[in-house]
């Protein structure tokens, strides 16, 4: 096949066939301290991550499956995946956009979840190794077709992935359109520090450069409202154990049936500034999470029940990972007092966020 002969430093391997009967691979990128990641370009799905714990340990931190079939036919929650073209939840599964109303897939009851039926999450992405100056880079590139799904324009994006000396997972986006239209990209990665299917993340700590929240509706959308988590469950501004409030008596823990939130971040201008850290005491594994988007979605795999098991074969637990959508605010398209998440022919959408392991 062409595009491997183009691969260096990456090696690549088949994962397997699509339905429709397209051949998807398996990229390996290492670094020279020996952390590896393992990204298919179904869905552009961080399959595999291993980082050391203060020993030096290598432990695989994020859930997935071992083959291609079962994130087809488990129906995967999204583990790894690009979700586009976007992120989480717009009300009514339809939007009104220079005076024409287009309509989505409702595939989360009355609304629309995450790019809709066929989303980027279940695209064969084109793969090919680019030159970084951070690390060894995987680009990832899809044309979304005017339509598809409902949305307007021909959609270009591209997604490098770049695994960096300093032991980082540097996620870049771009994306280009050429009629107006919405965009809000993210990676849905879900991270258990003391090891993928290791119990759950309850005696994680986090932090999230967060003074605000966006309360939600019963149906996950949010309400509009702009909610300071001073005084609330939701105050992650200093290190807190996830667990320790999580199933406190409190309206927004029961709808999201825990953290199922966006977060408002502190640094809203673009620029790259942190956004999270989570602390494993046990293994003292650490995980930054650096954005220039203006939220982060911070989901405690609450519909997780032990049904799925992963990689290793143990179950995946209700609470069994941390995930940490960077993104712009769900249902931003009805809420114009919301950061804009439209995107106009000529313009450039990125976005950058960077995943940084650790210890203490
Ligand atoms: C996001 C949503 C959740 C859920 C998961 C996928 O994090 O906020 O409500 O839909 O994706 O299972």
């Amino acid at each position: 096949m062409q595009r491997r002969k183009y691969m260096k430093k990456i090696d690549v391997k088949p994962f397997g066939v699509t339905p429709d009967g397209i051949p998807v691979d398996l990229y390996t990128l290492e670094n020279s301290r020996g952390v590896k990641a393992t990204i298919t370009n179904y869905g552009g799905i961080v399959v595999s991550l291993t980082t050391p714990d203060r020993q030096g340990k290598q432990t695989d931190v994020v859930l997935g499956f071992s083959t291609l079939e079962e994130y087809i036919q488990k129906n995967s929650p999204y583990f790894g995946c690009i979700v586009g073209r976007y992120g989480n939840r717009i009300a009514g599964a339809k939007f009104t956009l220079e005076g024409k109303e287009y309509v989505l897939a409702k595939n989360a009851g009355e609304n629309h979840l995450h790019g809709g039926i066929k989303g980027f999450n279940k695209m064969v992405w084109k793969a090919g190794e680019i030159q970084s100056k951070d690390g060894v880079c995987l680009s990832l590139s899809y044309l979304s077709p005017d339509g598809e799904e409902g949305y307007p324009g021909n959609l270009s994006v591209t997604v490098n992935y770049t695994l960096t000396e300093d032991n980082a997972l540097k996620i870049d986006y771009f994306a280009a359109t050429d009629k107006t239209t919405i965009v809000n990209l993210t990676n849905h990665s879900y991270f258990n520090l003391a090891g993928e299917g290791e119990g759950t993340i309850l005696d994680h700590q986090l932090l999230i450069h967060g003074g605000a929240f966006t309360p939600m509706s019963t149906a996950f959308v949010p309400t509009g409202e702009i909610r300071s988590v001073k005084g609330t469950p939701h105050d992650f501004t200093r290190m807190t154990v996830i667990g320790a409030r999580i199933d406190k008596d409190d309206e927004q823990l029961r709808i999201g049936l825990g953290y199922d939130h966006n977060w408002v971040l502190d640094s809203r201008d673009g620029s790259l500034a942190l956004a999270a850290k989570v602390v494993e005491p046990i293994s003292g594994r650490t995980m930054e999470v650096l954005t220039t988007e203006p939220g982060v979605q911070f989901y405690s795999s609450n519909f997780l029940d032990g049904t799925l098991r992963g990689k290793n074969g143990k179950p995946y637990l209700k609470r069994g990972a941390i995930c940490l959508e960077t993104q712009h605010y769900p249902d931003s398209v009805h809420r114009p007092e919301f950061p804009s998440t439209i995107l106009h022919p000529g313009e450039k959408y990125t976005q950058t966020t960077i995943y940084r392991f650790g210890v203490e």
